[in-house]
């Protein structure tokens, strides 16, 4: 035994993961990863719909701050929950100056999810965050470490940082990260990009570190993390583009098939003998679901599985949209589009077609832009040298006021309200007008009819360990 999981389930933003699905996981004995991207606002929601079964509340009575925790409470519960088509409460949004009440959501959002995905067994649970979205990163890592967190596993971008900013957070000590702002104007003071936070605001003096997978999609990605990490990164996840969310851009010039996604090559394989050579254990993802013995045989710890887990009943998907999902699925007419469009990182982004979501472009020009979660939004300087922020999604005229091409507005969508949308959290907007849901998937969900069991019409995290085990 190597003492490392076989399947790992991948972390699925915004709540797709959630504590739930990564807590049935755990329970098997494979790694189960919370989602921390956008849980701040979940937190706020979930509080806002009377946290029904109580749960919320649970951790947050062992939240060791009861100050925060209570103020949390007394500004967010609805015993009962808000009628149906109120607006949720709004919260601030992250900037490079943060609010203390957003530091403290963020931390105790991110602790929530990890104490329940904890609760009650020895098993190994993990944080999944995104390199692209970093504002939020340390205060979500060290919500997640004071609940105990065993693994932090994070991609889409090079997060060479990381594993200093655990080992600091571990010490009780200061971190800090360097957000990518671009280039400064000449001749004008410009406002630090670096932001950082100090664990002793929230008591801490000690806490364990996690180990660290980097998300990579080449060899080259992964020796420099190997070599230039301080302490080193513990391993890596080496995902494909069939996997679901947001993948790497092919190598070389942008090339589209007659759908409009973009073409991988051979250039895009991954030198799996580089990566052995590395000597670190390492995962492969994207549609791996069926290949554990593959990966084995490649010198692989096991596989990260992400599709079949956001599809079965213990995720955090709304429920009506996993069922038409799964259905569609198994009747064979689901369609699935590699968008290099639709998400403001720039990164291609899966997206499942389905009529009642915004991959639907009448629902998508329905929709009245507006930026209110504010995740995705990036950083640059603006002329006196402070920082701004944008997003291609947010409405066109505001971001060419930002200094910003309409051009890059294009078919851009906001994956953070359709995300929040999908896992049952949408904005109900004043005039009546509720944020239409977007659904990202990897290839593997045209495959879901064979985790469901015989006479059944779904299936469980347990259906979909007990199969990749066997495969
Ligand atoms: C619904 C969904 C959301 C995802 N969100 C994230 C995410 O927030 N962060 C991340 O690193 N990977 C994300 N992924 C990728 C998974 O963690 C995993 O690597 C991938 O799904 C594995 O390939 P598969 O889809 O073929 O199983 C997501 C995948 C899905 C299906």
């Amino acid at each position: 035994m190597s003492g490392y999981p076989s399947i790992i389930q991948g972390g699925m933003g915004v709540a797709i993961s959630n504590w739930r699905l990564a807590h049935a996981v755990a329970s098997e004995g494979q790694l189960g990863v919370v989602s921390g991207t956008g849980i701040d606002a979940v937190l706020t929601r979930r509080l806002q719909d009377g946290d029904h079964d109580g749960s919320v509340r649970r951790a947050l009575a062992a939240f060791p701050l009861p100050k925060i925790a209570q103020e949390i409470l007394e500004k967010y519960f609805v015993p009962g929950g808000i009628p149906a088509g109120q607006p949720y409460k709004s919260r601030p949004i992250m900037t490079m100056k943060p609010p203390k009440s957003l530091l403290d959501l963020i931390v105790v959002g991110n602790f929530v999810e990890v104490f329940l995905a904890k609760e009650g067994h020895n098993g190994v649970v993990g944080l999944n965050l995104l390199e692209k979205i970093q504002m939020p990163t340390i205060p979500s890592l060290l919500g997640a470490m004071m609940a105990g967190v065993d693994y932090v596993i994070m991609g889409a971008g090079i997060p060479k940082a990381i594993p200093g900013i655990l080992e600091r957070l571990s010490q009780g000590l200061t971190a800090s990260l360097d957000v990518n702002v671009g280039p400064a104007p000449k001749d004008v003071e410009a406002q630090s990009p670096t932001i950082s936070l100090d664990p002793a605001i929230f008591g801490i003096t000690q806490l364990k570190r996690p180990k660290f997978l980097a998300v990579i999609a080449s060899a080259s990605l992964a020796t420099l993390l190997a070599k230039k990490c301080n302490p080193p990164v513990d391993g890596f996840v080496i995902e494909g583009p069939t996997a679901g969310g947001h993948n790497a851009p092919p190598r070389g010039e942008l090339r589209l098939n007659e759908a409009g996604e973009p073409i991988y090559g051979e250039r895009d394989e991954v030198d799996l003998a580089a990566l052995r050579a590395l000597g670190l254990p390492f995962w492969l993802a994207g549609s791996y679901a069926d290949r554990l013995k593959d990966a084995l045989a490649e010198g692989a710890q096991g596989v990260q599985v992400g599709t079949a887990f956001a599809f079965c009943r213990d995720s955090g998907m709304d429920e009506s949209l996993r069922r038409s999902v799964v259905s569609a699925s198994q009747a064979g007419t689901l369609e699935i589009l590699t968008d290099p469009k639709a998400s403001p990182t720039g990164f291609p982004f899966k997206v499942v077609q389905l009529a009642e979501t915004v991959s639907n472009q009448a629902v998508y020009e329905a929709r009245h832009r507006i930026c209110d979660l504010g995740y995705l939004r990036s950083t640059f300087y603006q002329e006196d040298g402070t920082i701004g922020y944008r997003c291609a999604a947010e409405p066109v005229d505001h971001y060419e006021q930002k200094g910003g091409c309409s051009a890059e507005t294009e078919g851009k969508m906001c994956i953070c309200n359709g995300l929040m949308a999908s896992a049952g959290f949408a904005s109900s907007r004043k005039g009546g007008d509720v944020e239409p849901s977007l659904v990202t998937a990897g290839d593997d969900v045209k495959n879901l009819a064979r985790y469901i069991p015989d006479g059944e019409t779904s299936y469980t995290a347990k259906d979909v360990i007990s199969r990749i085990l066997a495969s």
